[in-house]
């Protein structure tokens, strides 16, 4: 048997370093959840199933040009699960509103391009001349006010290269997603039961440009 004190002193500790930062990561929720209830709009982290579900939407062929923007990615499951898939952590741009949360991002994620402003104004942060191959966003269009959920709709329709995807989870499990413009077509809609609480994922694409 190899069993010995030394590897299982080590595992415990991993296991303890882990759940340390997830502990403290669900803190960072709670904090901000109070501060700004709407604009967090949940008290628990996306869970693995529905980070994989997001990132699945992105074919490997998708993966080999452009960048792919990320927001509202409060402390980063669906960062994770596009870094499982496979999307090139130099090609991704998170974009987060708060503050405190763009800072976990920035030291779990280092080799990543981390903004920290709203979403509605991502492309004075973004170079113009970039492809942009998918959005993937978990920001919660149903709790923010009405006018700032168009006014970044407006801001992904307009960053988002033709042809390329959006990707948007929602807890309403019925209903059509908000905001969404007529022209992108939706390509895949999946529901995630292993999330607390069970979610929908929704795939869109918008028109390829008319030659
Ligand atoms: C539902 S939480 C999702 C967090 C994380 N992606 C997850 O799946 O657990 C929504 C996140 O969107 C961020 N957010 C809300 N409004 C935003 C905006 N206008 N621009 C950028 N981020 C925003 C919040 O700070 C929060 O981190």
């Amino acid at each position: 048997m190899n069993w010995s004190p030394d590897k299982t002193e080590s595992r415990f500790n991993g296991f303890v370093g882990r759940n340390r930062m997830r502990v403290q990561r669900q803190y960072l929720i709670l904090k901000e959840l109070i501060r700004q209830p709407r604009v967090m709009g949940t008290l628990f982290p996306s869970s693995p199933a529905l980070a994989d579900e997001m990132a699945g939407a992105l074919s490997p062929g998708l993966l080999k040009s452009g960048i792919f923007v990320e927001l509202g990615a409060g402390t980063g499951p669906v960062t994770e699960g596009l870094l499982r898939r496979g999307v090139p952590p130099e090609r991704m741009v998170v974009v987060e509103k708060s503050p405190v949360l763009a800072e976990c991002l920035s030291k779990r994620f280092p080799s990543i391009n981390v903004i920290c402003c709203g979403a509605e104004e991502m492309r004075n942060h973004i170079n113009r001349n970039e492809k942009i191959t998918a959005i993937i966003s978990s920001l919660p269009f149903r709790s923010l006010p009405f006018d700032v959920g168009s006014a970044i709709m407006a801001e992904i329709d307009a960053a988002l290269s033709p042809g390329g995807l959006f990707v948007q989870f929602t807890y309403a499990l019925v209903g059509k997603m908000l905001h969404v413009p007529p022209t992108f077509k939706k390509v895949r809609s999946h529901f995630v039961l292993y999330n607390l609480p069970p979610a929908k994922v929704e795939v869109f694409r918008k028109p390829k440009a008319k030659s």
